[in-house]
C-alpha cells in the first residue's frame, strides 16, 4: 500500500558540493551545498541563504569555485556545513586543508578535493524569500590527475564522490554503475 508523506524534500540523491571563495581579508572560507546542480550545459544554480558568508563573498570577488566532496573528506566537508565564516576566524585552517589560487578566477582551489569547478558569478535571484538562486558560468575544470582514466576523462568510479540524503541527513557513497544512459533504454523503442 502506497502511502502519502506530506510536502517534503524527497528527491534523492543531492550533490555535496563544496563551495570555496575569498574573504575581504584573503583568507578562504568553504561552505557545504547540497541544493545546487548543472542549470545547463555552462552554468551552475547554487541555493544559498542569504546570510551565508559564501554569498557575501560571491557577490564581492565575482567568482566562486565548487568541489565535489569525497568518502575521505567526510568529517571536514561536513564541518564546512556546520561553522560559519561569519562567526569563526580561521574556519578553513581548522581543517588542515590547502588551497591555491584558481588560475582562472579570484577563488581557490581546495587541494585536497580532487575535482573543481571554477566559476565567474553572473547573477543572484531571490527564489523564496531568504533563499537565492546563485548561478555561476564554469570558466574551468581541474582535477586531480588520479581521477582521470586512460583518455584522459573523469572516471566517476576514481572520484569516490559523496551524496546527500535530505530526509535522514546522511552521506552515501556512490554504488556500482547499474546502466548507460540514451543507450539502454533503446530496447523498449
Ligand atoms: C549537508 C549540508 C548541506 C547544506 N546545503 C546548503 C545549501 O545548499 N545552501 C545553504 O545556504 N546552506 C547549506 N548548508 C548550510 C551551510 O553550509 C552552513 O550554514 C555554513 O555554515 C555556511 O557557511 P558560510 O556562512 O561560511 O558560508 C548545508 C549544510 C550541510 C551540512
Amino acid at each position: 500500500m502506497r502511502k502519502d508523506l506530506g510536502s517534503i524534500p524527497a528527491i534523492f540523491p543531492m550533490p555535496v558540493l563544496m563551495v570555496g571563495t575569498y574573504n575581504e581579508d584573503g583568507t578562504v572560507n568553504v561552505m557545504n551545498a547540497a541544493w545546487g546542480m548543472m542549470a545547463d550545459m555552462k552554468n551552475i544554480i547554487l541555493n544559498l541563504s542569504s546570510i551565508r558568508k559564501t554569498l557575501e563573498n560571491i557577490k564581492r570577488t565575482g567568482s566562486f569555485t565548487v568541489s565535489i566532496a569525497t568518502e575521505n573528506t567526510v568529517s571536514e566537508s561536513d564541518y564546512f556545513g556546520l561553522v560559519s565564516g561569519n562567526n569563526v576566524k580561521g574556519k578553513f585552517e581548522k581543517t588542515g586543508f590547502h588551497a591555491v589560487k584558481s588560475n582562472f578566477v579570484n577563488a581557490p582551489v581546495i587541494v585536497e578535493y580532487p575535482l573543481t569547478i571554477e566559476c565567474e558569478f553572473v547573477e543572484e535571484k531571490e527564489i523564496v524569500q531568504g533563499r537565492n538562486g546563485v548561478i555561476g558560468k564554469i570558466i574551468n575544470v581541474s582535477c586531480d590527475e588520479n581521477v582521470l582514466d586512460d583518455t584522459g576523462k573523469i572516471d566517476i568510479k576514481k572520484l569516490n564522490a559523496i551524496m546527500y540524503d535530505t530526509i535522514n541527513h546522511g552521506y552515501y557513497g556512490v554504488g556500482e554503475k547499474v546502466g548507460q544512459a540514451f543507450s539502454d533504454g533503446n530496447k523498449l523503442k
